[in-house]
Formats: structure tokens, C-alpha cells, sequence
């Protein structure tokens, strides 16, 4: 095993948790939690001038490009707890058709409801994996927490009712000594709960580089916008530790669930290869076309647990930033992959 096939297996290792799934489950040891649905996207009219890639070309409402979609909870605890705050994830399989040998193309997105990841680097990625280990966790009393106020360190939020262990101390206290980590941690612990996987805004985070019909390249950043708006319960509303799958069942029945996505235009000055840093609100945004969320899949093994999507999967008229954390997901998915026994993606042409 080289280097960094062992560093990928060191990643791997350290996402596990105290509460995670058995090893013979072969669940996924982070987003453990899912489901899985299909859907449609139709690209904007002015998509294909941005990017070639197959998914941004024009597309009638009649003849949307297929996809496929699972939404998660991002914890890697085996036990469901929808009410619980947590980051949300939607990881998105564009299906584009057969290329010239007759072989299966597809691209794959993979967001989350907050803006930008912990760390900047593959080493940093691999110390935060470790610090936030979960640990005993308990509510803290006022005066604790005033005097954290006074050291401008934010206080820990109460524990739910039978949480005895949580990532929050040790990311509390790595974000406490790296700066970089601070405005993600801090707004994670306190993200709150979805009031549906349909109403909250998804993040790609990392740079890539598109290239338009014209050959211009352009450094971006994706996120998904829900067209209904973004909402969360509330405080005081009952804790349900299974309700997201069932709402978002309810909802489709209605019709889809629609998301825009937005393309932000990275301008110079932009730390284009560090996605522990958002880039500005004004830079120039595209709208590049609406995702529907049609139906939720019948085969659950099949379209959701035996799933493997992967940020590097990209197509002509997408390539992938500098980042090295975009980078270094790569094989750190093969090998989650792998560990759970999924199939290798048909569509993967590595
Ligand atoms: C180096 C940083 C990261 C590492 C090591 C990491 C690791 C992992 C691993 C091991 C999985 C399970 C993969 C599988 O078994 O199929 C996973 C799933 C996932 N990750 Fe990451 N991740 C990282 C960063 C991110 C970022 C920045 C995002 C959001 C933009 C993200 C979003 C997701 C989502 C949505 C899933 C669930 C995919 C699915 O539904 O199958 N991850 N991650």
C-alpha cells in the first residue's frame, strides 16, 4: 500500500464513531443515515454558454436529464435522529446517455447545507477527523458558559434529551486553537433541523472550473437553492427521530420538490483552492438550471445503501480546482466504498 492509499484508509478509520454502524452492516461511516429518490434536471438558457458539459446543455421540460439523489443526515451515528441538529447532505448523480463506445456517462454533485468544510488541507482534514471523536457530553452551567462568553468562546448548546456523547468538545476545541475551523464549526453545532431535506440550501464548497461553449474558463462554486424557500423547526417543537423520509414522501406526492442551481463566479483575490473559506456574497451568481426531486426510490438497497457517489466524478466542460481536499475525497470514498462492499459506480471511468 502506498502513501496515499494509507492515508485515505487513515481517513476512513478516523470518521469511525463509538455509536457507528457494525462493520458487517457496511454502512457508510459518515451520512450513514439516507434516502434515496430520482428526479430530473433542466438547464437554464443560459447554462451552455457558462459550461459544455452534457447536463448544462439545453434541455426541454419534456426531456430533462435523468438523476439520481440521496439525501443524508450527516452524522455517522447508526442510530436515526432526524431531530437532532445535524449537517444534511444531497449527493446528486447526473445521468447523461452513453458516450461513443456505447459506455454510460454521469456526473456527480455532492453538497451539504453549510457554506464551507473544517479544514484547508488533506492534514488538517485528517486532525479534525480525529478531534471531533465523539466524547461524554453534558449540559454546562451558566456560569461556565458566561465565562466562556467572556474568553470569546462559544458556549455549547444543551444536549438533547439521551445524548450522552458528541462531536461538539473536541470540535469546540480544535476551532478554539484553528482559526480556519471556526466559522464552519460554530455553524454546524448550531445548523438546527430541517423542517424537510427539501427546504435547505445544499453546497458543493470546493472550486471547479468550467469551460464555456466558447472556450472560456471560469473558477465556480455550485449550490442548490430550495425554490420554496429555507426552513427550520423550531426550538420548541417535538424531537421526532424518524420524520424527514416520511415528509419528504408526503411532499413528492404533491409534486416535485424543486431546486435552482447557482453558480458563483470566483473574482480575483478569491481563495479559489481553500474551501474552509466561503468567498464573498457579491460575487456575480448564475442561475444554471432547476433540479426536481420526482419520486422516492422503491428499491431502497439498491438506490440508496449500495449508492457510491464521488466528487471527482466529472465530465468534459468540468474540471476539478487545485483543492487538496477535493483531491484527497477521491480515494477516500473508494475505499468507504469498498469497506461497504458497493458496487464500483457503472459510470466511473477510472
Ligand atoms: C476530506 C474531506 C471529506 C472526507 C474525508 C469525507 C468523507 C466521506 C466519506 C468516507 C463518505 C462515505 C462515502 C461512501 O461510503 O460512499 C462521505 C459521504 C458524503 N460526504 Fe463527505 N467527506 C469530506 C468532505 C465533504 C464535503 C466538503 C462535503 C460537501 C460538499 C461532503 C458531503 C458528503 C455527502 C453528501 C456524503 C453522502 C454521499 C451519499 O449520499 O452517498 N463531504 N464523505
Amino acid at each position: 500500500m502506498n502513501d496515499e492509499s494509507n492515508f485515505y484508509e487513515q481517513l476512513v478509520d478516523a470518521l469511525k464513531r463509538p455509536d457507528g454502524p457494525a462493520k458487517e452492516d457496511k454502512k457508510r461511516p459518515v451520512h450513514t443515515i439516507g434516502i434515496g429518490a430520482s428526479g430530473s434536471f433542466v438547464a437554464s438558457d443560459v447554462a451552455s454558454q457558462f459550461c459544455k458539459a452534457g447536463h448544462f446543455q439545453r434541455t426541454s421540460a419534456k426531456d430533462p436529464v435523468p438523476v439520481t439523489i440521496r439525501f443524508s443526515n450527516g452524522s455517522g451515528s447508526a442510530t436515526q435522529r432526524d431531530g437532532w441538529s445535524d449537517l444534511r447532505g444531497m449527493a446528486i448523480r447526473f445521468h447523461l446517455g452513453k458516450d461513443g463506445k456505447g459506455q454510460e456517462v454521469a456526473a456527480d454533485m455532492l453538497t451539504m447545507n453549510l457554506p464551507e468544510f473544517f479544514a484547508p488541507t488533506k492534514e488538517d482534514t485528517l486532525a479534525f477527523s480525529l478531534a471531533v471523536y465523539p466524547q461524554r457530553y453534558q449540559r454546562e452551567s451558566p456560569w461556565k458558559k458566561f465565562t466562556q462568553l467572556l474568553k470569546l468562546q462559544v458556549p455549547r448548546r444543551n444536549p438533547y434529551p439521551g445524548e450522552t456523547i458528541s462531536p461538539i468538545p473536541g470540535g469546540t476545541t480544535y476551532a478554539n486553537k484553528h482559526e480556519f475551523a471556526q466559522l464552519s464549526v460554530f455553524q454546524d453545532f448550531a445548523i438546527g433541523v430541517p423542517f424537510s431535506f427539501a427546504r435547505q440550501p445544499y453546497h458543493a464548497v470546493h472550486t471547479f472550473v468550467v469551460t464555456g461553449d466558447d472556450g472560456t474558463r471560469r473558477w465556480v462554486r455550485f449550490s442548490w437553492e430550495p425554490t420554496i424557500g429555507v426552513l427550520n423547526k423550531k426550538d420548541s417543537d417535538p424531537i421526532e427521530d424518524d420524520f424527514l423520509s416520511g415528509e419528504l414522501g408526503r411532499r413528492l406526492q404533491n409534486g416535485p420538490a424543486k431546486f435552482s442551481l447557482m453558480m458563483a463566479i470566483g473574482e480575483a483575490g478569491d481563495d479559489l483552492n481553500n474551501c474552509a473559506r466561503a468567498w464573498s456574497f457579491h460575487r456575480r451568481r448564475v442561475f444554471m438550471g432547476t433540479l426536481s426531486v420526482e419520486k422516492i426510490a422503491e428499491d431502497q438497497w439498491l438506490n440508496n445503501e449500495h449508492l457510491s457517489f464521488n466528487p471527482c466524478r466529472v465530465v468534459e466542460g468540468i474540471d476539478l480546482s487545485d483543492d487538496p481536499v477535493l483531491h484527497v475525497r477521491r480515494g477516500t470514498y473508494e475505499v468507504s466504498r469498498l469497506r461497504r462492499g458497493a458496487p464500483l459506480c457503472p459510470f466511473s471511468r477510472s
